[in-house]
């Protein structure tokens, strides 16, 4: 992998998304904090470099500032909107907070070009953008003129074509900016001349390689949850090291139907070792009597970490845990300050509980679509790449209060029939997570001559980018009456169902 392009990170709300974009492009590029030094920076060798939006005022006094020495590197810039207005102040301009109502501006904005600017080149002489700004450029930096204007603003978009310098106030990274992408790839192909080397063949093969050289003839040892990221992690290395890797599967009882089995054989295909624990009877004792969903969370959590400790006794030392770790994490992780609604377990946290040298993530790099694709790449099934998110927790937080095995085995059956009615519609692509339910009611209801007493099931399906909103999914009338008819008649144990019309705020997906 060649080039690669920086990202500075000043906060605002579309970062990943800018850094989705330029891969998009296939060009390969990280998102990095504002911090790095020029020093730093040029030792990362970027093409090009993208200062992102930001939620500050350039001239608060704790706004973020950037190392001033990488305007003398050489290397293209793109400022976006809060980016845009630091390069232009940095570099000798005016930044001013507008003074009316009418030179704010949110939303959907008609914007004029000049083509003459390479960043504008072949785009058109008037779009719509994306505008999201109280601030603006009042006075340009020597060298700078200006290649776009609104009604509002005569500085959408600034351009010092000597330096290859470029600012835009509105955001090309969202949709609703017409012209966004065919900015952004002639800021990456025009202006920094980028080659587009960024691609998942050459970077399953790139990660091979490597993961092959670090790892040498030592052993790796991998906590196999079934979900998208660690089957792509594991995937990854039983390519890359074989029999090198042991994956540990805990099957806790409280996984979908034929769930267990469908990972085992996604597996067979390689020579790895690949131990599956049937922790069933462990879980669910442990689960006993127990109904309040945090203190489910909270049990299964712990025991998981038993479970996966005398395994990893069994083994003993290994040289690396891999873990599944993929890049949203990393650019999450240390910004803690959201309220718990609810504990997320994952299989984090097992580094004190094996005894390695190292740990790797080889997936660090990667957005979620990006792990899919490799996971494609690698020959993985579609039912473990396309997989909708599952939780940790598994069904015990779908049977509403205390989990028994016949509870779960009706859930099970249930939502089995739920989700194949969905895909028989073809909508399981279009709904981002669904799911059944089985509540802690209970309803009088009537079959053939005799009244029944049976089970309130719930059917939970939603639609969302990035889970933390969420709409309920409007599924067919046709679907959801198969759908209901299905479970009544086929699962014995439930006579209601119930479909869940409660967007995200202020319901949450799961139920628990
Ligand atoms: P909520 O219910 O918080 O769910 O709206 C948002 C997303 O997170 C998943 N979820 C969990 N995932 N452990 C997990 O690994 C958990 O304890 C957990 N609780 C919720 C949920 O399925 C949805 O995708």
């Amino acid at each position: 992998m060649n080039e690669k392009v920086l990202i500075l990170d000043f906060g605002g709300q579309y970062n990943q998304l800018i850094a989705r974009r330029v891969r998009e492009h296939h060009v390969y590029c990280e998102l990095r904090p504002y911090r790095m030094s020029a020093e730093e920076i040029k030792a990362f060798d970027p093409v090009g470099i993208i200062f992102t939006g930001g939620p500050r005022s350039v001239y608060d006094e704790t706004a973020p500032h950037v190392d001033p020495a990488v305007f003398t590197l050489g290397v293209p810039i793109l400022g976006i909107c809060y980016g845009c207005q630091l390069m232009a102040q940095a570099l000798g301009g005016v930044v001013s907070a507008a003074q009316s109502d009418a030179a704010r501006e949110y939303g959907k904005t008609p914007t004029h070009f000049d083509e003459a600017c390479r960043l504008f080149r072949g785009v058109g002489a008037e779009s719509v953008t994306w505008m999201s700004h109280g601030d603006y450029i009042a006075r340009l930096p020597e060298g700078f003129v200006s290649s776009a204007h609104s009604d509002a603003c005569p500085t959408a978009g600034i351009c010092d074509e000597s330096r290859r310098f470029y600012g835009v106030q509105f955001h090309p990274e969202v949709a609703h900016t017409e012209r966004g992408s065919a900015m952004l790839r002639n800021f990456l192909y025009e202006i920094c001349g980028a080659k587009g080397d960024w691609s998942m063949g050459s970077y399953k093969d790139g990660a091979i390689a490597s993961i092959r050289e670090k790892v040498g003839s030592g052993k790796v040892l991998l906590a196999l949850s079934g979900g998208v990221d660690s089957s792509v992690c594991a995937a990854l290395l039983a390519e890359a090291v074989g029999r090198q890797l042991t994956c540990v599967f805990v099957d806790h009882g409280l996984l979908r139907k034929n769930e267990g089995d469908e990972v085992e054989a996604a597996f067979a295909k390689w020579d790895v070792e690949l131990i599956r624990v049937n922790a069933q009877e462990r879980f669910l004792s442990r689960l006993a009597g127990v109904t309040e969903p945090e203190e489910k969370r909270r049990r299964i959590g712990e025991e998981f970490i038993r479970v996966f400790e005398e395994e990893g006794r069994k083994i003993g030392a290994v040289d690396y845990l891999a873990q599944g770790t993929i890049y949203p994490d990393v650019i999450e992780s240390g910004k803690g300050d959201a309220a718990v609604i609810k504990s997320h377990h994952n299989v984090g946290g097992l580094p004190d509980f094996v005894d390695f040298k190292e740990i790797i993530e080889p997936l660090r790099a990667l957005f979620k679509d990006e792990v899919r694709a490799l996971g494609r790449e690698l020959g993985l099934p579609d039912y473990l790449v396309s997989r909708q998110p599952f939780p940790g927790p598994g069904l015990a937080i779908r049977v509403l209060g205390e989990v028994t095995a016949e509870k779960l085995g009706i859930l099970r059956e249930a939502d089995a029939v739920f989700r194949e009615e969905l895909a028989r519609a073809g909508l399981d692509k279009r709904i981002n997570q669904y799911f059944a339910v089985l509540t802690n009611a209970r309803s009088v209801g009537v079959m053939g001559d005799g009244r029944t007493y049976d089970h309130v099931l719930a059917l939970r399906a939603v639609t969302t980018d990035d889970f933390m909103t969420a709409d309920w999914a409007r599924i067919p009338y046709e679907v959801l009456d198969r759908a209901s008819s299905r479970i009544v008649n086929e699962v014995s144990g439930v006579n209601r169902v119930v479909y869940d019309i409660t967007s995200k705020p202020p319901g949450t997906v799961e139920w628990e």
